[in-house]
């Protein structure tokens, strides 16, 4: 195993994980109306499983000796509901992208290959459960206006 490409692809995923606490929890501070009630919730816990993704990757890149990175990628906001969903669908998605590349980089050390295994598997519930969601509110506009990824809440 190489520990430094291991390291460098933890501190992605890290990374990752310090977009996710800020874009769900964005997300659920600033949704208004009837959907509130049932989305603010979601979106903090979500918030904080990423949180407590991060608190394992961190701890685990600094057992391998390397520095947890503090820097995290571009947020996407948005009041619509639909593209709000369809972000975190594609957050999941490309979180799953990022813990299975780690899991290549693994290969031969079984232990850390399920400490990565146990976070892959709740990254893919995720994507199950914003699938279901998008399937549910319409996924015709929600593809849609996740072609307008990147716009600023205003
Ligand atoms: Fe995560």
């Amino acid at each position: 195993m190489d520990t430094q490409a291991v390291i460098e692809q933890l501190n992605e995923c890290l990374k990752h994980e310090w977009t996710g606490v800020a874009q769900y929890s964005q997300a659920g501070f600033i949704i208004e109306g009837v959907l509130r009630q049932v989305y603010a919730e979601k979106f903090l816990e979500d918030a904080e499983e990423s949180f407590g993704h991060a608190k394992l990757v961190g701890d685990k890149i600094a057992a391998l000796g390397g520095v947890p990175s503090v820097l995290r990628n571009e947020v996407k906001q948005s009041r619509d509901i639909l593209e709000v969903l369809q972000f975190s669908l594609e957050f999941e998605a490309k979180a799953v992208e990022m813990y299975n590349r780690a899991l290549e980089l693994a290969e031969g050390d079984r232990a850390l290959v399920v400490f990565l295994e146990d976070i892959l598997k709740e990254e893919q519930d995720g994507v199950d459960e914003y699938t279901k969601l998008l399937r549910d509110s319409g996924q015709h506009e929600a593809s849609q206006a996740g072609q307008q990824a990147g716009k600023k809440v205003s």
